[in-house]
């Protein structure tokens, strides 16, 4: 069968078996997070006919103001998942705490956990620029049958089973990873479905885009500074295009497919950056490794970093695997 004929609920079938330890619960929660996008993209794209955009007039935990689809998508991930009793607990960048989830009939026997962006892109919401939707999944570490603690949520990137995002643009399309590769589905919104448009994503080696708040120049570190510079350069395959959107998965989804660096240094305004490691950096990262590319902080692999809180941030380099390369090699001059 040609694979764009293939839909997203065929494909997580034929793939359960690859699963290491395949008992069928990380295809119903890949089922459920499809669910999920769906009605989130629902919401999406009544922005500006009903009354949800615009602040929602309180500030998360992070004192970042709140926008209402930012609560509406939180919102609607949670009850969905809960709903479906596939999960023991869920973290969010909405959320103060994590949720411990504790089915009627299952008393804690899930044994998987799901952390969440669910709007990433907000400042974007009211001017009708992509956002998106990102999700990370780890197996627990403490016992099933037991409520779970800030410990299952403090995990290595490295442990993530499954991690991927939701892009409401021109099309709405869902992209993850278990592991084997990244593919990626887009909504036939007549149908409800969604289909595998886009089979084993990778990014090209090298790239041309270069993606970084430049607002911010003065404030970076010297190497990042020298980067940028590099990148504006007359030279081979240079000056590089600059494009920034202000959502990391429309940045990353772009980059992706035509080749590119995402930067979000720490400067002097932020010391560790804005992006969250658990909710943005490492499912990014998982994905970027999973399609050739690559994701450190300047210096160190993303996915290797012991987390220390769940809202921690950290600085943050993705895209194609040399020119990730590149910029480490400017920064390592100042380390
Ligand atoms: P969120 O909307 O979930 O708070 O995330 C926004 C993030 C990220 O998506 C984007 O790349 C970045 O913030 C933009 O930040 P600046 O406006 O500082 O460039
Ligand atoms: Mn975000
Ligand atoms: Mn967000």
């Amino acid at each position: 069968m040609d694979s764009r004929f293939r839909t997203l609920g065929e494909f997580i079938i034929e793939n359960q078996a690859s699963f290491q330890y395949s008992s069928g619960e990380l295809s119903k929660l890949i089922n459920a997070l499809r669910l999920a996008a769906k009605v989130v993209n629902h919401e999406v794209n009544k922005a500006g006919l009903v009354d949800i955009i615009g602040g929602a007039g309180d500030t998360n935990v992070q004192g970042e103001d709140q926008q209402k689809l930012d609560v509406l998508a939180n919102e609607k991930f949670i009850h969905t998942l809960k709903n479906r009793e596939i999960v023991c607990g869920i973290a969010s960048e909405e959320e103060d705490d994590f949720i411990s989830i504790n089915s009627q009939d299952k008393n804690h026997q899930n044994k998987y956990v799901v952390l969440m962006d669910p709007l990433d892109g907000s400042s974007n919401i009211d001017v009708n620029v992509s956002v998106g939707s990102i999700f990370s999944v780890y197996r627990r570490v403490t016992p099933v049958g037991t409520p779970v603690t800030l410990e299952d949520f403090l995990q290595p990137g490295i442990n993530q089973v499954a991690a991927g995002y939701v892009i409401y643009g021109t099309s709405t399309m869902l992209v993850y990873t278990t592991g084997h590769g990244v593919n990626g589905f887009t909504l036939n919104p007549a149908m409800g479905t969604f289909y595998l448009s886009h089979p084993n994503m990778t990014y090209p080696e090298t790239g041309r885009i270069y993606s970084v708040n430049e607002g911010n120049y003065v404030h970076f570190p010297q190497g990042v500074k020298d980067y940028i510079k590099y990148c504006q350069m007359e030279e081979g395959d240079r000056p590089y295009t600059s494009r920034y959107i202000g959502s990391l998965v429309s940045d990353f989804h772009r980059n992706m497919i035509k080749g590119g660096i995402y930067m979000y240094p720490k400067s002097n305004l932020a010391s560790n950056g804005k992006l969250r490691l658990l909710y943005e950096c490492n499912p990014m990262a998982f994905l970027a490794e999973q399609a050739n590319g690559k994701a450190t902080d300047g210096y160190r692999r993303i996915m290797e970093i012991e987390p220390t809180e769940l809202h921690q941030r950290i600085p943050f380099f993705c895209g194609s695997s040399k020119m990730v390369e590149k910029a480490e090699s400017f920064m390592a001059k100042y380390a």
